[in-house]
C-alpha cells in the first residue's frame, strides 16, 4: 500500500492516533487534518456530523491518501458508513477499542463515556453486546470534557477538570465496571484523572492506541525502514492555536511550517 495514510478528527483529538501511529509505522507518511474551525462534532446533530465527515474524506483522498482513519468517536459512531466504498481502507475507532475491552474485562461490566452524539448512538453498546450479549455495558455522556482538553486543562493537579470527571465517572464507578472504553480520541489526554477518579482496578481502554494498532495491522512499513515518515498537518482554522496545544498531545512539538489551513467548505 503506498501513498500517506490520511487522518481526521474535529479537532486535536485524533492526534492521539498519529502519537502512537508514528511509533508503530515510523517510516509512513502521514497527512493529519483537524477540522478546528467546526469542533466539537460531538454536540452536532447526526446529518452535520455526516456532512463535515465527507468533506474531511474528500480532502484526504485529494491529497492522495492509501487508507483513512477516522480519528474521531464521533464520525466513528454516528456515520460509520462514511467509509464505505472509497476504493482504500478505511478504520473508525469504535471497533478496536471494542475488541480491546472484551479482551480487558473479566466481570463483564463495561462502561462506555464519549461525546454527547456518540453516546445516543449507543454504537459501542451495539457491537460489545453483538461481541457478547451477556456483557453489561454502562454508558456516560461528558460534553464538557472536550472543551476542557482543547483548553489544554489536563493536569492531574487541574482542581476543576478533577472535579468534572469525578461527575461524570462517579454513576460508573458505583456500577462496578472493570473497564472503561474512552470513546473519544481526546480522553487519553485526561488519562491520569480519570484513572485517579476510578482507581487502579479499572481498565482504560485508550480508543487512540487501539485505532493505531489496528491501522499498524492494514497499513504495512514501507519497504525501505531508513525512510523517516513525514507528518504534515491541515487545519480549518488557527495555525498557531493548532500548534500550541498539538504539542500536548503528540509529546513533541510541530513547527507552524508542517502546518497548513485549508478551507474545508470550498473543496
Ligand atoms: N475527538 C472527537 C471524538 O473522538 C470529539 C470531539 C468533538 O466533539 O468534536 O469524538
Amino acid at each position: 500500500m503506498k501513498g500517506p495514510i490520511g487522518i481526521f478528527d474535529s479537532g486535536l483529538g485524533g492526534l492521539s492516533v498519529v502519537k502512537h501511529l508514528c511509533k508503530l509505522l515510523p517510516s509512513r507518511d502521514i497527512i493529519y487534518f483537524g477540522d478546528t474551525g467546526r469542533v466539537p462534532y460531538g454536540s452536532r446533530s447526526p446529518e452535520t456530523i455526516e456532512k463535515y465527515a465527507h468533506q474531511d474524506i474528500k480532502f484526504l483522498q485529494s491529497q492522495g491518501v492509501s487508507m483513512i482513519i477516522a480519528a474521531c468517536g464521533t464520525v466513528s459512531s454516528v456515520a460509520p458508513h462514511v467509509g464505505e466504498n472509497l476504493g482504500i481502507p478505511f478504520l473508525g475507532v469504535v471497533d478496536p477499542a471494542v475488541k480491546a475491552a472484551i479482551r480487558a474485562t473479566s466481570n463483564g461490566k463495561i462502561g462506555v463515556i464519549g461525546t454527547a452524539a456518540t453516546i445516543n448512538s449507543r454504537a459501542y453498546t451495539r457491537k460489545l453486546l453483538k461481541e457478547n450479549p451477556s456483557l453489561e455495558v454502562f454508558e456516560q455522556p461528558c460534553p464538557l470534557l472536550v472543551p476542557l482538553v482543547e483548553a489544554g486543562w489536563i493536569s492531574r493537579e487541574d482542581l476543576v477538570t478533577r472535579e468534572v470527571v469525578r461527575r461524570y465517572l462517579s454513576p460508573l464507578n458505583e456500577k462496578g465496571i472493570d473497564t472503561l472504553i474512552l470513546g473519544c480520541t481526546h480522553y487519553p489526554l485526561l488519562k491520569s484523572i480519570i484513572s485517579d477518579t476510578m482507581g487502579q482496578n479499572v481498565t482504560l481502554i485508550d480508543t487512540g492506541l487501539e485505532s493505531a494498532k489496528a491501522a499498524a495491522k492494514i497499513a504495512a512499513p514501507i519497504s525501505h525502514e531508513s525512510h523517516k515518515g513525514k507528518c504534515s498537518f491541515f487545519v480549518s482554522d488557527k495555525v498557531d492555536g493548532f500548534k500550541s496545544i498539538a504539542g500536548m498531545f503528540l509529546g513533541y512539538e510541530i513547527s507552524e511550517e508542517d502546518i497548513k489551513r485549508v478551507d474545508i467548505e470550498k473543496l
